[in-house]
């Protein structure tokens, strides 16, 4: 008889784009014995968990739910539960997320228009203002945190642009929700969804989101059904309401995983959060930078949760990475699309965010980088992020 061998993994260190590291508390909230997804039990955990994820969110918007399925379950969940065939969608695209969105707005039937900035900039709001007088549309979506490219949009110029035009605002908080402030109300936006894998610190296999009432209101004038079943909050909505009516299973253990994760975000603080999120980023971006390293990031719009740096030529992107799993336990992320083999994705999110982390990575970069043939001057990325700390 084949014996197949139990799951076992190295407790890596995650610094790429995510999952981040998880809390040991997370991991054993996991394995609390089952009860049903309608036990009187299990709801008053769905109870706690809406409230505490309405105040990440910053918002009161009744619907704000976890979906089941990763961050792209909410990227689809939200732009199809209020796109019909026919309608306008503005997209910005600076990298992959607003790509991805972009084709889901396809598959909806709706008529794509998009405003592009190069890969690495920000979409300057003047330019979202010049695209909203030659069209109409129902919904302009955006992505916060472009994991492909370490920008952190601002918000709160477009977020006025879009209400003042009638429409709905949507916003990718995949990769910012719980590293940096997003503020859906304060930022006026309709539609927010995340990810449960990144600066929260929780396995991937959630979507955060929440629908604010001008969402709601337009979900409910729909002429024809949500294209999904799956996906469709006129009926998921009725299990996380007062009705409590069966929709599909919820996955019981990743919503005990997900209370605990919020639990531990709550009591860190937000502002707390957000100030380590930035603190690390600064020692992390200005080490690199004393490496001779490029930042690819607009400057002023770096992300703190993402940095990508690019590539020194003549080094091998899969070598370092390989050296750094291998040797130090370190995952890294590798570009993606135009950044492909040009760059780095070094994530300090959530957990991972540490200062411990920040001179591990530094460390092993100044070795594998001068044995890969790029010079660099011993101590001097430590020195420079030790500086930030003072
Ligand atoms: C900004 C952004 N949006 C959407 C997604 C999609 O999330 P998932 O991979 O969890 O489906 C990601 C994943 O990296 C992301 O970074």
């Amino acid at each position: 008889m084949t014996s197949y061998e139990p799951v076992q993994t190295s407790n890596r260190i995650l610094m790429g784009p995510g999952p981040s590291n998880v809390h040991p508390r997370v991991l054993t909230a996991m394995a609390t014995p089952l009860v049903g997804h309608l036990d009187p039990e299990f709801l008053a955990i769905m109870d706690q968990t809406q409230e505490m994820l309405r105040e990440l969110f910053g918002t009161t918007n009744r619907l704000t739910i976890p979906v089941s399925g990763t961050g792209s379950s909410g990227m689809e969940a939200a732009l199809c539960n209020v796109l019909e065939p026919g309608d306008e969608a503005l997209i910005c695209v600076n990298g992959v997320f607003g790509e991805r969105m972009s084709d889901i707005v396809g598959r909806c039937g709706a008529e794509l228009i998009r405003i592009d900035a190069p890969w690495g900039r920000i979409i300057p709001p003047e330019e979202v203002k010049a695209a909203l007088q030659q069209c109409n549309p129902k919904v302009v979506a955006i992505v916060h945190a472009e994991t492909s490219t370490g920008i952190l949009q601002p918000l709160t110029e477009i977020g006025q642009l879009v209400r003042e035009h009638g429409a709905l605002f949507l916003v990718d908080t995949v990769t910012s929700l719980a590293g940096a402030h997003v503020g859906v109300d304060e930022h006026l936006i309709d539609i927010c969804y995340s990810g449960t894998q990144k600066c929260l610190s929780c396995p991937p296999g959630l979507a955060p989101i929440t629908f604010g009432p001008r969402a709601l209101e337009a979900i409910h004038r729909r002429k024809t059904k949500v294209q999904s079943w799956y996906l469709d909050m006129t009926m998921i909505e009725r299990y996380w309401g007062e009705d409590r009516s069966y929709h599909h299973t919820a996955p019981i253990s990743m919503a005990y995983a997900f209370n605990e994760a919020l639990r531990i975000i709550l009591t860190e603080g937000l502002e707390t959060r957000y100030a380590r999120h930035e603190r690390h980023s600064a020692a992390l971006k200005a080490g690199l930078t004393a490496m001779g390293l490029e930042l690819l990031a607009q400057e002023g719009y770096r992300a703190p949760m993402l940095t990508t740096v690019g590539i020194p030529d003549g080094v091998e992107d899969l070598v370092i990475r390989r050296r750094l799993l291998q040797e130090y336990n370190l995952e890294l992320g590798g570009g993606l699309g135009d950044f492909k083999g040009k760059a780095w994705r070094v994530g300090l999110m959530g957990e991972s965010c540490t200062q411990s982390n920040v001179f591990l990575l530094l460390s092993a970069l100044e070795k594998l980088l001068s044995e890969s043939g790029y010079t660099v001057q011993p101590g001097a990325s430590l020195s420079a992020a030790a500086e930030t700390y003072l």
